[in-house]
């Protein structure tokens, strides 16, 4: 294959950053946009949990953190998320979900991208309101058995939320990548908002 058809192919990767607060559906949104797009899926969230749950170094510091509802340092999840990338190599694209969340970690996401040769397709931010939010996440800690869906830890995590992620909206705003999506409704009916955006950018 010519170098440049490779370089080409590349730059054709759809590589989705899920943006939202906790509980806005970023997961969910994900198992459907993985079927309809054939894309890798990277939450941060989800790796955090799986190390904890196999009690490595990682997850015994994790664990602190996502107990109290804060971000786990920019340097670990950073690292954390290049080792996962390398894993992912074989995907049409990779949707990012729940990274990044703070500035340092999106110029880093970026600077990974681009020694890949690959780029940011699109931002799809779900917008959903606190008290919606704080709904779902104490519905879904009656069954969850996560160690941060109790309203304490709820409530920490809307204030991180509001304070160190939501300032990156405007970030990608600027950069022409933000897509802003009405996450309330059925699934399917916000799926299908989703889709809409990321099609007209294929
Ligand atoms: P993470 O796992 O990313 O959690 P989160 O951002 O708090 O979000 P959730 O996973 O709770 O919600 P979601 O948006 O995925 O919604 P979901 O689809 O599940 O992070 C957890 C912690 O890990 C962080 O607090 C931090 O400590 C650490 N961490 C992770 N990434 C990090 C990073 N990059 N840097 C530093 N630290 C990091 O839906 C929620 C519920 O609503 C479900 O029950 C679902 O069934 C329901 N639902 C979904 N859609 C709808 C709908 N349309 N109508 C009604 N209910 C719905
Ligand atoms: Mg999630």
């Amino acid at each position: 294959m010519k170098l440049s058809n490779l370089f080409c192919n590349l730059k054709d990767m759809l590589n989705i950053v899920i943006f939202g607060a906790p509980g806005s559906g970023k997961g969910t949104q994900s198992e459907n946009l993985i079927k309809r797009y054939n894309l890798a899926h990277i939450s941060t969230g989800d790796v955090l949990r799986a190390e904890m749950k196999n009690g490595t170094e990682l997850g015994k510091l994790a664990e602190g953190y996502i107990a109290k509802g804060q971000l786990v340092p920019d340097d670990v999840v950073i690292g954390m998320l290049a080792n996962v990338l390398d894993t992912k190599k074989d995907a049409a694209g990779v949707i990012f979900d729940g990274f990044p969340r703070t500035i340092p970690q999106s110029d880093a996401l970026d600077e990974m991208l681009k020694e890949r040769g690959q780029e940011v397709s699109i931002v799809v931010s779900l917008e959903v309101e606190e008290p919606e939010l704080i709904e779902r996440l104490i519905k879904r800690g009656q069954q969850s058995g996560r160690s941060d869906d109790n309203m304490e830890t709820i409530k920490s995590r809307l204030d991180v939320y509001k304070n160190q992620t939501s300032p990156l909206k405007e970030h990608y705003e600027k950069t022409g990548k933000l897509a802003s999506i009405k996450g309330v409704g059925t699934v399917d009916e916000i799926f299908e908002r989703i889709a809409e955006a990321v099609d007209k950018i294929k």
